[in-house]
Protein backbone atom coordinates (compact mmCIF):
# COMPACT_ATOMS: atom_id res chain seq x y z
CA UNK A 1 0.00 0.00 0.00
CA UNK A 2 1.49 3.28 -1.02
CA UNK A 3 1.71 5.85 1.82
CA UNK A 4 -1.07 8.15 0.42
CA UNK A 5 -3.48 5.23 0.40
CA UNK A 6 -2.54 4.11 3.88
CA UNK A 7 -2.82 7.70 5.17
CA UNK A 8 -6.52 7.67 3.32
CA UNK A 9 -7.43 4.35 5.03
CA UNK A 10 -5.89 5.83 8.55
CA UNK A 11 -7.92 9.07 7.93
CA UNK A 12 -11.16 7.33 8.87
CA UNK A 13 -9.77 5.99 11.89
CA UNK A 14 -7.80 8.11 13.63
CA UNK A 15 -8.39 11.36 11.77
CA UNK A 16 -5.30 12.30 9.75
CA UNK A 17 -5.35 15.84 10.78
CA UNK A 18 -4.16 14.68 14.54
CA UNK A 19 -1.51 13.04 12.94
CA UNK A 20 -0.38 15.90 10.88
CA UNK A 21 -0.98 18.28 13.68
CA UNK A 22 1.18 16.20 16.87
CA UNK A 23 4.10 17.24 17.10
CA UNK A 24 6.99 19.92 17.63
CA UNK A 25 4.78 22.79 19.26
CA UNK A 26 6.82 25.74 17.81
CA UNK A 27 6.04 23.96 14.56
CA UNK A 28 2.91 23.79 13.31
CA UNK A 29 1.89 27.51 12.48
CA UNK A 30 3.33 28.31 9.34
CA UNK A 31 5.52 30.87 8.93
CA UNK A 32 5.75 32.40 5.93
CA UNK A 33 8.97 34.17 6.11
CA UNK A 34 10.60 31.55 6.71
CA UNK A 35 9.31 29.67 3.40
CA UNK A 36 10.43 32.70 2.18
CA UNK A 37 13.77 32.60 3.48
CA UNK A 38 14.01 29.12 2.07
CA UNK A 39 13.09 30.10 -1.75
CA UNK A 40 15.66 33.12 -0.92
CA UNK A 41 18.35 30.52 0.85
CA UNK A 42 17.66 28.35 -3.06
CA UNK A 43 17.49 31.23 -4.97
CA UNK A 44 21.41 32.45 -3.25
CA UNK A 45 22.27 28.85 -3.85
CA UNK A 46 21.75 29.27 -7.66
CA UNK A 47 23.31 32.29 -7.88
CA UNK A 48 26.07 30.93 -5.98
CA UNK A 49 26.35 28.20 -8.81
CA UNK A 50 26.21 30.25 -11.22
CA UNK A 51 29.35 32.09 -9.94
CA UNK A 52 28.20 34.31 -7.41
CA UNK A 53 27.23 34.69 -3.55
CA UNK A 54 28.84 32.68 -1.26
CA UNK A 55 26.61 29.60 -0.67
CA UNK A 56 28.66 28.47 2.63
CA UNK A 57 28.34 31.29 4.46
CA UNK A 58 24.72 31.63 3.57
CA UNK A 59 24.15 27.76 4.54
CA UNK A 60 25.91 28.62 8.02
CA UNK A 61 23.82 31.47 8.90
CA UNK A 62 20.73 29.58 7.82
CA UNK A 63 21.08 28.43 11.45
CA UNK A 64 17.61 28.02 12.05
CA UNK A 65 13.90 26.80 12.63
CA UNK A 66 11.86 24.70 10.32
CA UNK A 67 8.14 26.18 10.70
CA UNK A 68 5.70 26.05 7.86
CA UNK A 69 7.08 23.11 5.75
CA UNK A 70 7.75 20.64 8.17
CA UNK A 71 4.18 19.95 8.31
CA UNK A 72 4.52 17.23 6.37
CA UNK A 73 7.01 15.57 7.80
CA UNK A 74 5.76 15.83 11.63
CA UNK A 75 2.41 13.43 10.24
CA UNK A 76 5.51 10.99 9.73
CA UNK A 77 7.29 11.13 13.61
CA UNK A 78 6.14 11.17 16.60
CA UNK A 79 2.67 10.02 16.56
CA UNK A 80 0.92 6.43 17.15
CA UNK A 81 -0.32 6.75 13.50
CA UNK A 82 3.13 6.94 12.59
CA UNK A 83 3.82 3.30 13.95
CA UNK A 84 0.65 2.07 12.17
CA UNK A 85 2.09 3.56 8.86
CA UNK A 86 4.86 2.05 9.30
CA UNK A 87 3.93 -1.59 9.84
CA UNK A 88 2.91 -1.51 6.30
CA UNK A 89 5.01 0.88 4.50
CA UNK A 90 8.38 -0.70 4.33
CA UNK A 91 6.80 -3.32 2.72
CA UNK A 92 6.05 -1.70 -0.29
CA UNK A 93 9.03 0.82 -0.43
CA UNK A 94 11.69 1.04 -2.80
CA UNK A 95 14.83 0.36 -0.61
CA UNK A 96 16.48 3.19 -0.83
CA UNK A 97 17.83 6.45 0.83
CA UNK A 98 17.67 10.19 0.70
CA UNK A 99 21.57 9.94 1.18
CA UNK A 100 21.90 8.56 -1.88
CA UNK A 101 21.03 8.80 -6.37
CA UNK A 102 18.49 6.41 -7.35
CA UNK A 103 19.75 4.42 -10.82
CA UNK A 104 16.94 5.08 -13.27
CA UNK A 105 15.64 7.72 -11.74
CA UNK A 106 15.19 11.31 -13.39
CA UNK A 107 17.79 14.39 -11.90
CA UNK A 108 16.03 17.29 -11.17
CA UNK A 109 17.66 21.21 -10.18
CA UNK A 110 16.90 23.52 -8.19
CA UNK A 111 14.67 25.26 -10.96
CA UNK A 112 12.99 22.62 -11.93
CA UNK A 113 12.08 21.66 -8.57
CA UNK A 114 10.92 25.33 -7.95
CA UNK A 115 8.83 25.24 -11.05
CA UNK A 116 6.44 22.35 -9.11
CA UNK A 117 4.56 24.42 -6.59
CA UNK A 118 0.87 24.60 -7.38
CA UNK A 119 -1.51 21.24 -7.35
CA UNK A 120 -1.91 22.01 -11.16
CA UNK A 121 2.03 21.55 -12.05
CA UNK A 122 2.47 18.96 -8.82
CA UNK A 123 3.80 19.77 -5.37
CA UNK A 124 7.39 18.86 -5.32
CA UNK A 125 9.57 18.91 -2.55
CA UNK A 126 13.45 17.95 -2.20
CA UNK A 127 15.32 16.58 0.76
CA UNK A 128 19.20 15.83 0.49
CA UNK A 129 19.53 13.67 -2.65
CA UNK A 130 15.98 12.91 -3.34
CA UNK A 131 13.07 14.27 -4.65
CA UNK A 132 9.59 13.87 -3.71
CA UNK A 133 6.24 14.25 -5.36
CA UNK A 134 3.71 15.03 -2.45
CA UNK A 135 0.55 16.28 -4.41
CA UNK A 136 -1.28 13.14 -3.74
CA UNK A 137 -0.49 13.39 -0.32
CA UNK A 138 -1.57 16.93 -0.07
CA UNK A 139 -4.83 16.08 -1.77
CA UNK A 140 -5.73 14.29 1.46
CA UNK A 141 -4.25 16.58 4.30
CA UNK A 142 -7.03 19.06 5.59
CA UNK A 143 -4.56 21.46 6.56
CA UNK A 144 -3.06 21.13 2.98
CA UNK A 145 -2.02 24.83 2.89
CA UNK A 146 0.87 24.89 5.01
CA UNK A 147 2.11 22.36 3.28
CA UNK A 148 1.86 24.43 0.35
CA UNK A 149 4.17 27.09 1.70
CA UNK A 150 6.79 24.63 1.29
CA UNK A 151 6.19 23.56 -1.89
CA UNK A 152 9.02 23.81 -4.81
CA UNK A 153 11.43 23.77 -2.26
CA UNK A 154 13.93 22.08 0.33
CA UNK A 155 13.07 20.72 3.86
CA UNK A 156 16.50 20.04 5.12
CA UNK A 157 17.13 23.68 6.93
CA UNK A 158 14.16 22.18 8.87
CA UNK A 159 15.47 18.96 9.87
CA UNK A 160 18.61 20.15 10.56
CA UNK A 161 17.06 22.06 13.31
CA UNK A 162 14.57 19.66 14.40
CA UNK A 163 16.46 16.53 14.52
CA UNK A 164 13.76 14.08 15.32
CA UNK A 165 12.80 14.03 12.01
CA UNK A 166 15.90 12.29 10.82
CA UNK A 167 14.74 8.58 11.77
CA UNK A 168 15.32 6.53 9.13
CA UNK A 169 11.65 5.07 9.86
CA UNK A 170 10.49 8.52 8.53
CA UNK A 171 13.12 8.27 5.56
CA UNK A 172 11.43 5.15 4.82
CA UNK A 173 8.22 6.55 4.37
CA UNK A 174 9.30 9.70 2.64
CA UNK A 175 11.06 7.30 0.08
CA UNK A 176 7.67 6.45 -1.32
CA UNK A 177 7.30 9.62 -2.55
CA UNK A 178 10.60 9.84 -4.38
CA UNK A 179 10.71 10.34 -8.02
CA UNK A 180 13.94 11.97 -8.90
CA UNK A 181 17.20 12.78 -7.34
CA UNK A 182 18.19 16.21 -6.37
CA UNK A 183 21.59 17.40 -8.00
CA UNK A 184 21.77 21.03 -6.40
CA UNK A 185 21.91 18.45 -2.93
CA UNK A 186 24.50 20.20 -0.65
CA UNK A 187 27.47 18.36 -0.74
CA UNK A 188 28.64 18.74 3.20
CA UNK A 189 26.72 18.24 5.93
CA UNK A 190 27.13 21.51 7.80
CA UNK A 191 24.22 20.05 10.09
CA UNK A 192 26.30 18.85 13.04
CA UNK A 193 27.94 22.85 12.41
CA UNK A 194 24.87 24.17 14.15
CA UNK A 195 24.92 21.69 17.17
CA UNK A 196 28.17 21.33 17.93
CA UNK A 197 29.24 22.02 21.57
CA UNK A 198 26.19 22.06 22.77
CA UNK A 199 25.75 22.14 27.42
CA UNK A 200 26.21 18.83 28.94
CA UNK A 201 23.14 17.98 30.75
CA UNK A 202 22.29 16.49 34.21
CA UNK A 203 21.19 12.66 33.10
CA UNK A 204 18.48 13.03 36.28
CA UNK A 205 16.67 15.10 33.85
CA UNK A 206 13.20 13.62 31.78
CA UNK A 207 14.83 14.51 28.32
CA UNK A 208 11.73 15.29 26.25
CA UNK A 209 13.36 16.54 23.10
CA UNK A 210 17.33 16.12 22.63
CA UNK A 211 17.68 18.97 19.44
CA UNK A 212 16.49 21.44 20.82
CA UNK A 213 17.19 20.30 24.12
CA UNK A 214 13.66 19.99 26.80
CA UNK A 215 14.03 18.48 29.45
CA UNK A 216 11.91 18.42 32.90
CA UNK A 217 12.64 17.51 36.58
CA UNK A 218 11.75 14.55 37.92
CA UNK A 219 8.66 15.04 40.23
CA UNK A 220 10.68 13.41 43.35
CA UNK A 221 14.17 15.78 42.74
CA UNK A 222 11.49 18.88 42.06
CA UNK A 223 10.03 18.27 45.79
CA UNK A 224 13.00 17.70 47.30
CA UNK A 225 14.01 21.34 47.94
CA UNK A 226 12.49 25.23 47.69
CA UNK A 227 15.26 26.10 45.81
CA UNK A 228 15.55 24.08 42.40
CA UNK A 229 19.56 23.04 41.73
CA UNK A 230 20.40 24.87 38.54
CA UNK A 231 21.48 21.75 37.35
CA UNK A 232 18.05 19.90 38.01
CA UNK A 233 16.12 23.04 36.20
CA UNK A 234 14.19 22.04 33.77
CA UNK A 235 15.39 23.47 30.00
CA UNK A 236 12.91 24.74 27.36
CA UNK A 237 14.58 25.65 24.13
CA UNK A 238 13.33 26.31 20.76
CA UNK A 239 16.93 26.78 19.03
CA UNK A 240 20.26 25.10 19.06
CA UNK A 241 21.93 27.32 22.34
CA UNK A 242 24.21 29.66 21.33
CA UNK A 243 27.95 30.24 20.88
CA UNK A 244 28.09 33.41 22.28
CA UNK A 245 31.70 35.35 21.95
CA UNK A 246 32.12 37.34 25.35
CA UNK A 247 35.01 39.22 24.05
CA UNK A 248 32.59 41.26 22.00
CA UNK A 249 29.15 40.26 23.79
CA UNK A 250 27.32 43.61 24.15
CA UNK A 251 23.47 44.24 25.33
CA UNK A 252 22.25 47.01 22.93
CA UNK A 253 19.33 49.41 24.03
CA UNK A 254 17.48 50.93 21.97
CA UNK A 255 13.89 53.05 21.09
CA UNK A 256 12.12 52.42 17.85
CA UNK A 257 11.26 56.02 17.79
CA UNK A 258 14.75 57.79 18.36
CA UNK A 259 13.69 58.85 22.25
CA UNK A 260 16.27 57.85 24.41
CA UNK A 261 20.13 56.85 23.88
CA UNK A 262 21.27 54.07 21.95
CA UNK A 263 23.51 51.83 24.53
CA UNK A 264 25.49 49.06 24.27
CA UNK A 265 26.41 47.10 27.64
CA UNK A 266 29.28 44.90 28.13
CA UNK A 267 28.60 42.41 31.23
CA UNK A 268 30.56 44.07 33.60
CA UNK A 269 28.52 47.39 33.14
CA UNK A 270 25.31 45.32 33.67
CA UNK A 271 27.29 44.57 37.12
CA UNK A 272 27.52 47.74 37.85
CA UNK A 273 23.88 48.84 38.25
CA UNK A 274 22.76 47.49 42.14
CA UNK A 275 22.28 43.85 42.08
CA UNK A 276 19.01 42.93 42.99
CA UNK A 277 17.95 39.33 44.40
CA UNK A 278 14.27 37.77 43.25
CA UNK A 279 13.17 33.99 44.74
CA UNK A 280 10.66 32.93 41.95
CA UNK A 281 9.29 30.27 40.05
CA UNK A 282 9.64 29.90 35.92
CA UNK A 283 7.02 28.01 34.42
CA UNK A 284 6.02 27.07 30.89
CA UNK A 285 3.30 27.44 29.28
CA UNK A 286 3.31 24.01 28.52
CA UNK A 287 3.45 22.69 32.10
CA UNK A 288 1.31 19.42 32.67
CA UNK A 289 0.61 19.52 28.66
CA UNK A 290 0.87 16.08 29.39
CA UNK A 291 -2.66 15.53 31.17
CA UNK A 292 -4.56 17.66 28.82
CA UNK A 293 -3.37 15.41 26.07
CA UNK A 294 -5.09 12.60 27.57
CA UNK A 295 -8.35 14.33 27.27
CA UNK A 296 -7.69 14.78 23.54
CA UNK A 297 -3.78 15.08 20.96
CA UNK A 298 -2.28 18.54 21.48
CA UNK A 299 0.44 20.13 19.66
CA UNK A 300 3.31 19.81 21.67
CA UNK A 301 5.85 18.40 23.70
CA UNK A 302 4.10 15.85 26.51
CA UNK A 303 5.77 18.06 29.60
CA UNK A 304 4.77 16.68 33.17
CA UNK A 305 4.10 19.03 36.06
CA UNK A 306 8.21 19.55 35.80
CA UNK A 307 8.27 22.37 33.27
CA UNK A 308 8.96 24.52 36.71
CA UNK A 309 11.71 25.38 39.25
CA UNK A 310 12.03 27.81 41.92
CA UNK A 311 15.28 29.41 41.78
CA UNK A 312 17.32 32.69 43.28
CA UNK A 313 17.73 34.97 40.28
CA UNK A 314 20.20 38.20 40.82
CA UNK A 315 20.66 41.17 38.37
CA UNK A 316 20.35 44.85 37.67
CA UNK A 317 16.86 45.95 37.44
CA UNK A 318 15.59 46.28 33.98
CA UNK A 319 14.24 49.58 35.07
CA UNK A 320 17.44 51.15 36.78
CA UNK A 321 19.19 50.31 32.90
CA UNK A 322 16.51 51.37 31.11
CA UNK A 323 15.94 54.72 32.71
CA UNK A 324 19.84 55.16 32.33
CA UNK A 325 19.31 54.78 28.70
CA UNK A 326 16.72 57.54 28.97
CA UNK A 327 13.95 54.82 28.49
CA UNK A 328 10.54 57.38 29.99
CA UNK A 329 7.13 55.41 31.37
CA UNK A 330 4.65 55.28 28.18
CA UNK A 331 1.89 53.51 28.74
CA UNK A 332 1.54 52.46 24.91
CA UNK A 333 5.19 50.90 24.85
CA UNK A 334 6.36 47.63 24.76
CA UNK A 335 9.84 46.26 25.37
CA UNK A 336 11.25 43.85 23.31
CA UNK A 337 13.25 41.56 24.28
CA UNK A 338 15.76 39.32 21.57
CA UNK A 339 17.70 36.58 22.18
CA UNK A 340 21.11 35.56 20.46
CA UNK A 341 19.62 32.13 19.17
CA UNK A 342 18.13 32.77 15.37
CA UNK A 343 15.61 30.62 13.54
CA UNK A 344 15.45 29.33 10.01
CA UNK A 345 15.28 33.17 8.16
CA UNK A 346 17.85 33.93 10.95
CA UNK A 347 15.28 35.99 13.72
CA UNK A 348 16.44 35.87 16.83
CA UNK A 349 13.60 34.03 19.53
CA UNK A 350 11.85 36.93 20.78
CA UNK A 351 9.58 38.34 23.33
CA UNK A 352 8.03 41.42 24.44
CA UNK A 353 6.51 42.70 27.95
CA UNK A 354 4.31 46.02 28.41
CA UNK A 355 7.03 48.73 29.70
CA UNK A 356 4.50 49.49 32.76
CA UNK A 357 5.77 46.18 34.09
CA UNK A 358 9.45 46.67 32.98
CA UNK A 359 9.56 50.61 34.69
CA UNK A 360 7.58 49.05 38.00
CA UNK A 361 9.98 48.55 40.95
CA UNK A 362 7.72 46.12 42.45
CA UNK A 363 7.83 44.03 39.70
CA UNK A 364 10.95 43.09 40.17
CA UNK A 365 11.95 42.54 36.39
CA UNK A 366 15.63 41.94 36.48
CA UNK A 367 18.60 41.04 33.52
CA UNK A 368 19.56 38.36 35.12
CA UNK A 369 23.07 37.34 35.14
CA UNK A 370 23.37 34.62 38.34
CA UNK A 371 20.79 32.10 38.97
CA UNK A 372 21.43 30.35 42.58
CA UNK A 373 24.00 32.80 43.19
CA UNK A 374 26.18 31.28 40.06
CA UNK A 375 26.86 32.89 36.80
CA UNK A 376 23.56 31.96 35.04
CA UNK A 377 24.84 28.27 33.05
CA UNK A 378 24.69 27.92 29.04
CA UNK A 379 21.07 26.24 29.07
CA UNK A 380 19.55 28.73 31.20
CA UNK A 381 20.62 31.78 29.27
CA UNK A 382 24.15 32.79 29.70
CA UNK A 383 25.42 35.32 29.99
CA UNK A 384 22.00 37.95 30.55
CA UNK A 385 18.26 36.77 30.43
CA UNK A 386 15.19 38.96 31.17
CA UNK A 387 13.51 37.68 33.78
CA UNK A 388 9.85 38.59 34.31
CA UNK A 389 8.83 37.41 37.81
CA UNK A 390 5.17 35.82 37.80
CA UNK A 391 4.87 35.84 33.36
CA UNK A 392 5.29 33.02 31.64
CA UNK A 393 8.37 31.45 31.00
CA UNK A 394 8.38 32.43 27.03
CA UNK A 395 8.89 36.39 28.13
CA UNK A 396 11.60 35.72 29.82
CA UNK A 397 14.24 35.29 27.26
CA UNK A 398 17.65 33.77 27.29
CA UNK A 399 20.88 35.33 25.57
CA UNK A 400 20.03 38.80 25.20
CA UNK A 401 20.99 40.42 22.66
CA UNK A 402 19.06 43.79 22.10
CA UNK A 403 16.02 45.34 24.19
CA UNK A 404 14.05 47.66 21.80
CA UNK A 405 11.26 50.21 23.56
CA UNK A 406 8.53 49.92 20.77
CA UNK A 407 4.82 50.64 20.39
CA UNK A 408 4.60 46.99 19.07
CA UNK A 409 4.94 44.16 20.53
CA UNK A 410 7.80 41.84 19.61
CA UNK A 411 7.07 40.75 15.87
CA UNK A 412 8.40 37.34 16.79
CA UNK A 413 6.85 33.98 16.25
CA UNK A 414 6.53 32.92 19.68
CA UNK A 415 5.47 36.02 20.62
CA UNK A 416 2.30 36.99 17.62
CA UNK A 417 1.91 32.95 16.60
CA UNK A 418 2.40 30.71 20.00
CA UNK A 419 2.15 31.26 23.50
CA UNK A 420 -1.55 32.31 23.42
CA UNK A 421 -4.69 30.49 24.67
CA UNK A 422 -7.90 30.01 23.04
CA UNK A 423 -11.30 28.05 23.31
CA UNK A 424 -11.18 24.87 22.84
CA UNK A 425 -13.35 24.84 19.48
CA UNK A 426 -10.58 26.79 18.12
CA UNK A 427 -7.86 25.20 15.68
CA UNK A 428 -5.80 28.22 15.77
CA UNK A 429 -4.94 29.84 11.94
CA UNK A 430 -2.56 33.01 11.70
CA UNK A 431 -5.47 35.43 12.16
CA UNK A 432 -6.92 33.95 15.36
CA UNK A 433 -2.90 34.61 16.74
CA UNK A 434 -3.45 37.76 15.24
CA UNK A 435 -6.50 38.50 17.66
CA UNK A 436 -5.05 36.25 20.47
CA UNK A 437 -3.89 38.07 23.58
CA UNK A 438 -0.20 37.07 24.68
CA UNK A 439 0.44 35.18 27.57
CA UNK A 440 1.86 37.42 30.24
CA UNK A 441 1.17 36.50 34.00
CA UNK A 442 0.29 32.92 34.57
CA UNK A 443 -3.10 31.76 36.24
CA UNK A 444 -3.41 29.87 39.79
CA UNK A 445 -2.16 26.04 39.58
CA UNK A 446 -0.86 23.41 41.73
CA UNK A 447 0.81 19.87 41.09
CA UNK A 448 1.22 16.66 43.27
CA UNK A 449 4.74 15.33 42.88
CA UNK A 450 4.33 12.38 45.87
CA UNK A 451 3.55 9.94 45.64
CA UNK A 452 3.31 9.10 41.90
CA UNK A 453 0.25 8.46 40.00
CA UNK A 454 0.08 4.19 40.31
CA UNK A 455 1.62 4.33 43.51
CA UNK A 456 0.39 1.53 46.35
CA UNK A 457 -0.55 2.38 50.16
CA UNK A 458 -0.78 -0.41 52.68
CA UNK A 459 -4.31 -0.72 53.79
CA UNK A 460 -3.06 -0.63 57.72
CA UNK A 461 -1.77 2.70 56.88
CA UNK A 462 -4.31 5.70 57.79
CA UNK A 463 -3.11 7.93 55.73
CA UNK A 464 -1.26 8.98 52.77
CA UNK A 465 1.12 11.87 52.81
CA UNK A 466 1.10 14.15 49.95
CA UNK A 467 3.27 16.49 48.27
CA UNK A 468 3.30 18.89 45.58
CA UNK A 469 3.44 22.78 44.90
CA UNK A 470 1.35 25.70 44.22
CA UNK A 471 2.22 28.97 42.45
CA UNK A 472 0.09 32.00 41.05
CA UNK A 473 1.81 34.32 38.23
CA UNK A 474 1.65 37.98 38.80
CA UNK A 475 2.74 37.99 42.53
CA UNK A 476 -0.02 36.51 43.99
CA UNK A 477 0.01 34.62 47.09
CA UNK A 478 -0.79 31.19 47.45
CA UNK A 479 -3.32 31.10 49.92
CA UNK A 480 -5.49 27.55 50.33
CA UNK A 481 -4.19 24.07 49.20
CA UNK A 482 -7.01 22.02 49.45
CA UNK A 483 -7.34 18.62 48.49
CA UNK A 484 -10.24 15.70 48.59
CA UNK A 485 -9.62 11.56 48.61
CA UNK A 486 -13.60 11.15 47.86
CA UNK A 487 -14.06 13.27 45.22
CA UNK A 488 -15.21 16.45 46.21
CA UNK A 489 -17.13 15.39 49.13
CA UNK A 490 -14.94 16.10 51.63
CA UNK A 491 -11.91 18.53 51.33
CA UNK A 492 -8.79 18.54 53.70
CA UNK A 493 -6.67 21.65 54.22
CA UNK A 494 -3.36 21.12 53.25
CA UNK A 495 -0.06 22.39 55.46
CA UNK A 496 2.00 25.26 53.66
CA UNK A 497 4.89 24.03 54.29
CA UNK A 498 7.33 26.90 52.72
CA UNK A 499 6.74 29.82 50.85
CA UNK A 500 8.03 33.48 50.56
CA UNK A 501 7.48 36.36 52.87
CA UNK A 502 7.74 39.04 50.15
CA UNK A 503 4.84 42.22 50.63
CA UNK A 504 1.19 41.46 48.72
CA UNK A 505 1.69 41.57 45.16
CA UNK A 506 5.33 40.28 44.90
CA UNK A 507 4.89 36.21 45.87
CA UNK A 508 6.96 35.45 42.59
CA UNK A 509 8.32 32.10 44.73
CA UNK A 510 6.31 28.73 44.85
CA UNK A 511 4.25 26.87 47.72
CA UNK A 512 5.50 23.97 48.94
CA UNK A 513 2.79 22.10 50.68
CA UNK A 514 1.79 18.24 52.43
CA UNK A 515 -1.27 16.85 53.19
CA UNK A 516 -2.54 13.33 54.85
CA UNK A 517 -5.45 12.13 52.70
CA UNK A 518 -7.20 9.41 54.52
CA UNK A 519 -6.96 5.99 53.31
CA UNK A 520 -10.86 4.62 52.74
CA UNK A 521 -11.79 1.57 54.38
CA UNK A 522 -12.97 -1.20 52.16
CA UNK A 523 -11.43 0.35 48.86
CA UNK A 524 -8.67 -0.66 46.87
CA UNK A 525 -7.60 2.53 45.00
CA UNK A 526 -7.94 6.28 46.35
CA UNK A 527 -8.35 9.43 43.81
CA UNK A 528 -6.88 12.56 45.33
CA UNK A 529 -7.37 15.80 43.92
CA UNK A 530 -5.91 19.32 44.74
CA UNK A 531 -5.98 22.62 44.08
CA UNK A 532 -4.94 25.78 44.74
CA UNK A 533 -6.33 28.98 45.77
CA UNK A 534 -4.66 32.42 45.47
CA UNK A 535 -4.99 35.68 47.26
CA UNK A 536 -7.55 37.00 44.18
CA UNK A 537 -9.68 33.86 45.29
CA UNK A 538 -8.77 33.00 41.85
CA UNK A 539 -8.61 28.62 41.78
CA UNK A 540 -8.15 26.05 39.81
CA UNK A 541 -10.90 24.55 37.00
CA UNK A 542 -12.25 20.64 38.10
CA UNK A 543 -10.68 19.42 34.48
CA UNK A 544 -9.64 20.32 31.17
CA UNK A 545 -12.59 19.49 30.01
CA UNK A 546 -13.57 23.73 29.30
CA UNK A 547 -10.01 25.22 28.91
CA UNK A 548 -8.31 22.35 26.77
CA UNK A 549 -7.16 24.03 23.78
CA UNK A 550 -4.86 22.87 20.79
CA UNK A 551 -1.62 24.14 21.78
CA UNK A 552 -1.73 22.26 25.35
CA UNK A 553 -0.95 25.81 26.90
CA UNK A 554 -2.10 26.80 30.44
CA UNK A 555 -3.04 23.50 31.96
CA UNK A 556 -4.32 24.90 35.08
CA UNK A 557 -6.97 22.25 36.14
CA UNK A 558 -6.76 20.52 39.42
CA UNK A 559 -4.21 17.51 39.34
CA UNK A 560 -5.28 14.24 40.23
CA UNK A 561 -3.50 10.56 41.19
CA UNK A 562 -4.86 7.21 41.53
CA UNK A 563 -3.23 5.45 44.61
CA UNK A 564 -3.83 1.71 45.15
CA UNK A 565 -4.21 0.16 48.45
CA UNK A 566 -2.58 -3.12 49.15
N1 LIG B 1 14.81 32.46 25.31
C1 LIG B 1 15.44 32.17 24.16
N2 LIG B 1 16.37 33.04 23.71
N3 LIG B 1 15.17 31.05 23.47
C2 LIG B 1 14.22 30.15 23.92
O1 LIG B 1 13.98 29.13 23.27
N4 LIG B 1 12.53 29.66 25.62
C3 LIG B 1 11.57 30.32 26.48
C4 LIG B 1 12.28 31.13 27.55
N5 LIG B 1 13.28 31.96 26.97
C5 LIG B 1 13.51 30.46 25.10
C6 LIG B 1 13.88 31.64 25.80
C7 LIG B 1 10.66 29.42 27.16
S1 LIG B 1 9.33 28.89 26.23
C8 LIG B 1 10.78 29.08 28.46
S2 LIG B 1 9.59 28.15 29.23
C9 LIG B 1 11.93 29.51 29.25
O2 LIG B 1 12.87 30.24 28.47
C10 LIG B 1 12.64 28.30 29.83
O3 LIG B 1 13.75 28.72 30.56
P1 LIG B 1 14.80 27.67 31.10
O4 LIG B 1 15.26 26.85 29.94
O5 LIG B 1 15.87 28.46 31.74
O6 LIG B 1 14.06 26.82 32.11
Amino acid sequence: MSLVKIIRTQRNSYGIRNVLNRSCPALVTPSISLVSSIRSFHRQRGSQQSGDGNFSMFWKSFAGVGIGGATLFYALENSHERNALMKEAPKNSKITSPDRFVDNLPTYGYEDIAKHSTSENGIWVTYKKGVYDITEFVATHPGGQQIMEAAGTSVDPFWDLYQQHNSPEVEKILETFRIGNYKDARESDNISDLWANQPKRDPRLIMRSERPCNAETPNDLLGSSYITQSNLFYVRHHLPVPEIDMENYKLKISSEDGTGKTLEFTLEDIKKFPKHDVTAALMCAGNRRSQMSKHKATKGLEWGPGAVGNAVWSGARLKDVLEAAGVKPDDAKQVQFNGMDLDATGKPYGASIPLTTALDEKKDVILAYEMNNHPISRDHGYPIRAFVPGSVGARCVKWLNSITISSEESLSHWQRLDYKGFNPSIDPNAKDYAKGTAIQYLPVTSAILSPSNGDAVSKKEEYVTVKGYAWSGGGQKIIRIDLTGDEGKTWIDGTIEQQDKMPAGRHWAWTLWSAKIPIPKGKKEVEIWVKAVDSNYNTQPENVDNIWNTRGVLNNSYDKIKIKIN
